[in-house]
Order: C-alpha cells, then structure tokens, then sequence
C-alpha cells in the first residue's frame, strides 16, 4: 500500500496539471495562476459499490460524520480523515415536489422538485461548502478565516468561528449591498466586518490581497475545499430522487461555485461509474449581473476541454472597466460581474452540456413569489432557478415532462426588505425598493389589508376575503 495520499490538489489548467498537497494553503496555481480542483487517486479511495450504499449511514446518525448531510458523502470528498471533519450538522435540506411552482414553469405535475438549502444552519447553501473549508483550515492550522461576501458566505463563516471558536472570522462586505437578514447574522456572531466602500468584485480583489499578505485563510468558492463541500448538494438530490439523476438542474450563478462544484460531482460520479447519465446544468444569471451569460451564450466562449483562450473574457473585463460597469440586481447574492470560478463552470457547462440565461429582477420577484405562495420560500437570487425553468420551458429547451430541480440557495427571511417591498401596498416604498430596479408589478403579490381598530369592520374584512 503506497503512502501516497489519496486526496491531493491539482491545477484545471490540462497543459499545466501541476499538483499540490492537501496540506497547502492554495487558491490558485502556483505555476500558471490557473484554479485547482482537489483530485483523488479514486483506485485507491474507498469509493462505495453503489450510492445506495450510503443510505445506511443514516442508522448511525449519533455519528456527527453520518448526520452531516455532507460527510455522510465522505468517500465522495475524502480529502480528510473522519476524525478531522469540523461539522454543525449542516446539509440537513428538503428536498420537495412543487406542483404549483411547476405549473408556473410550465411543466407538467410530478416534474419540477425545489432543493431547498435555505434549511441549512446558517440559511443557505454555503454551510455545506463552509465545513469542508473549514475543515481544511484547521487542517493547515489556519487561526483566521477571511472572506469577501454578498452576504451568506460571510454569515457562514462567522458562524462556523463563533460555534467552534476555533478561528476568527475577518469578512469584507460592501457597502450597502448586503441585505440586513445576512448583516445581522455576521454582526451578532462576532466577525470582524470590513465595509469597503465598493461592492463585491471590489472586495474580493482586496481580500485576496490581504490574506497574501496577512497570511490569513480564504473561504470564498475560488478555495477548491469549499467545491469538494457542496458536491454533496447534488448527492441529496440523487439521493431523493432514489438515485435517478433529473434531466435539469437549474442554478443561480454569482461567483460559479455551485455549478462548477454540481459538474465536478456528477463528472466524478459518472468516471466512477456510479450514475449511468448526467443530468443537463443551467446556469441563471440576472440580468443586471450576466458575464456568464455573455460570455457563453452571446460570445461563444466555452472550455473546450481546457484548451480555450481567455482573449474573450479579458476583452469583455476591459470593457466593463472602460464603461465602468457595476453589476445590478435585486437579487443581492448574486450582484457579481467577475465570477471567480469562470472558468470552472464553462468547464461544468461542457460536461453537463449545459446552458446560460438571464433573468430580469421583475421575472426573479415573481418567481419568488411564486415558491413563497407554495410555502417555506427563499431569498430573491435563489428564485432566480425558477424564473431561468420558465423562460427555458417557454424556449421549448426544457421539455414539458422533462424532471428538473431547481436549486433555492437561501432562506426567505435572508432578505425580508425585498419580499415586503413586493407585497406593500405602499407605493412610495415599492418605488424606492423596487422600481429603481425597473421592477413595476407585483402581480402575485399578498397585500396587508388595513382596517380600522373596529370590530365590525375586521369582521367584514374577513368576510370579504376569506
Ligand atoms: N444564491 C445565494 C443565496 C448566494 O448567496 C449566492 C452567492 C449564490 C446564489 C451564487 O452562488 O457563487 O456559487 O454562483 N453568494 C456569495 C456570498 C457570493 O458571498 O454569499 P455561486
């Protein structure tokens, strides 16, 4: 048996291919600048017979890496040892059939399901990313832990470092672009709050360049740890689909981790010969926020199994610098135009024959309040999946019975601002919240109705509407 160990970190880059201990502190490689993937030699992992098999790990859920709904899939990221794994518990997530959802979509009943990680500990999809980073930094012996965030990275880190008090959380938010559900989270966990005056592209320049020189530990996506994490989003879906992949699984993108870690998992779960057939990935971008979407759908760039240039993308970053260009959208998460993982996602989207599109932040609103009217609900970016499953199905892309699952990435109460914005009936505030962001309807809107403080009138206004 060779000492090797199994797990190791390799450059994207087919030309360069540089590998890297687990044990090193990397984002990106340091021959070639190029992203790193963590990589395993799976001949001699122990990779499960089947994905049936880890079903039981649910019987032994006292064991905090069985009731993870993340280490649970151990032998599916298994870059650390059982006994390294830093967890709260995190990817506990519903997984649930929507009909009503699905009709809006435009498909057919029994087809559309919602991957809700809003129910995660934190309220959205990042704790199943933040463990495995985590875990990684203690690893190394990491004491801090940065980011720069839209918000939810940031209030999963400082949750992680206020639970475990193993390290201490420096986030760099901008300022005025993090919803206040997400703020208060990162302010009442302890993290220390750096405000750049500037918006997210901006701050992840800097916080990169602050933990090269302070020698801190990074968490945002452009880690390949927090990758290996959110693998296991797709393997509950699997899971809850009885092991059957979908046709679709549509997305939100913002940095480009989720789809880039969604096509690493089902790309290494077909080499493994685990599944038989990868679902197709969509990609949705709002419309204030798209370089994805450009870049792949109206420029033509793709991966091109590693051999693509970048001569597009560094042209369209220079035009967005000439016009001074700032990513827009109500859907704050996903306020970003230099998605760090870019390259990792052409590379999902080429693997799982993927798609891009837009969606407006009228189209997002709606969306949302389409999934908040079937229950539970989710933040603004998350319903964006939503919206990108209508206008796919109103393409005729996505088929009437095809069986799609929409990722929803946040919890709605991330972001309350913009759900009573949307059902006000206060115009001054639908304007203000709104309306500068070219949103003018709220056509499923719930509004409150106002009575007087009279008996009588309550009666009858329940009457009326009841
Ligand atoms: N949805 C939500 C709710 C998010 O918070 C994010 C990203 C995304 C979607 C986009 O995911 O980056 O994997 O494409 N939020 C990051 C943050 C950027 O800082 O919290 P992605």
């Amino acid at each position: 048996m060779s000492d090797t160990p199994i797990a190791f970190q390799r450059c994207i880059a087919p030309q360069c291919g540089a590998t890297y201990s687990v044990q090193e502190t990397l984002v990106a490689c340091p021959a070639c600048g190029e992203l790193l993937d963590v990589a395993y030699d799976w001949d001699r992992a122990e990779v499960p017979g089947s994905l049936r098999e880890i079903e039981a790990s649910w019987a032994r859920r006292r064991d905090p890496s069985c009731y993870s709904g993340v280490w649970r899939f151990h032998r599916l990221l298994p870059f650390c040892q059982l006994d390294q794994i830093v967890t709260l518990g995190e990817g506990q997530t519903l997984f649930q059939r929507a009909d009503a959802v699905g009709h809006y979509t435009g498909l057919k009943p029994g087809c559309l399901f919602l991957q809700y990680e809003g129910m995660n500990p934190s309220g959205s999809f990042k704790d199943n990313g933040m463990t495995a980073a985590f875990t990684h930094a203690r690893m190394t012996g990491a004491r801090r832990a940065a980011c720069a965030s839209t918000g939810n990275t940031s209030a999963s880190l400082a949750m992680y470092c206020a639970v475990t008090r193993l390290m201490q959380a420096v986030i760099f938010v901008g300022s005025g672009k993090i919803s206040y559900g997400k703020l208060s989270q990162a302010l009442d966990y302890g993290a220390l709050t750096v405000q750049i005056a500037g918006d997210f592209d901006d701050a992840m320049l800097r916080v990169r360049e602050v933990c090269d020189e302070l020698g801190i530990y990074l968490v945002n996506s452009i880690n390949p740890f927090r990758l290996e994490g959110q693998k296991s989003i797709m393997f509950r879906v699997l899971e809850a689909l009885d092991w059957q992949p979908p046709d679709w699984i549509v997305v939100p993108g913002g940095n480009l981790g989720n789809s880039s870690a969604f096509g690493k998992a089902f790309s290494e779960l077909k080499q493994l010969g685990l599944i038989d057939r990868v679902p197709r990935l969509a990609v949705i971008n709002a419309a204030g926020a798209d370089t994805l979407y450009e870049l792949h759908e109206r420029r033509g760039m793709r991966w091109n199994r590693g051999h693509s240039s970048m001569r597009v993308a560094q042209e369209y970053e220079r035009e967005m610098d000439v016009q001074q260009r700032k990513a827009s959208t109500i859907a704050s998460a996903i306020e970003i135009n230099r998605p760090v993982n870019f390259r990792k996602c052409l590379r999902a989207l080429e693997d799982c024959d993927g798609v891009v599109r837009r969606v407006t932040d009228q189209e997002i609103l709606d969306a949302k309040a389409q999934v908040g009217a079937g229950g539970i609900g989710c933040e603004p970016a998350s319903a964006a999946s939503v919206a990108g499953t209508k206008a796919l199905r109103a393409e005729g892309v996505i088929g009437a019975d095809d069986r799609v699952v929409c990722v929803l990435t946040g919890h709605l109460l991330k972001d309350p601002t913009a759900t009573v914005a949307y059902h006000t009936t206060d115009q001054d505030q639908f304007d203000k919240v709104l309306g500068s962001r070219g949103v003018r309807r709220a056509s499923y809107a719930n509004r409150a109705v106002a009575v007087p403080n009279d008996i009588g009138e309550i009666v009858k206004a329940i009457r009326l509407y009841t």
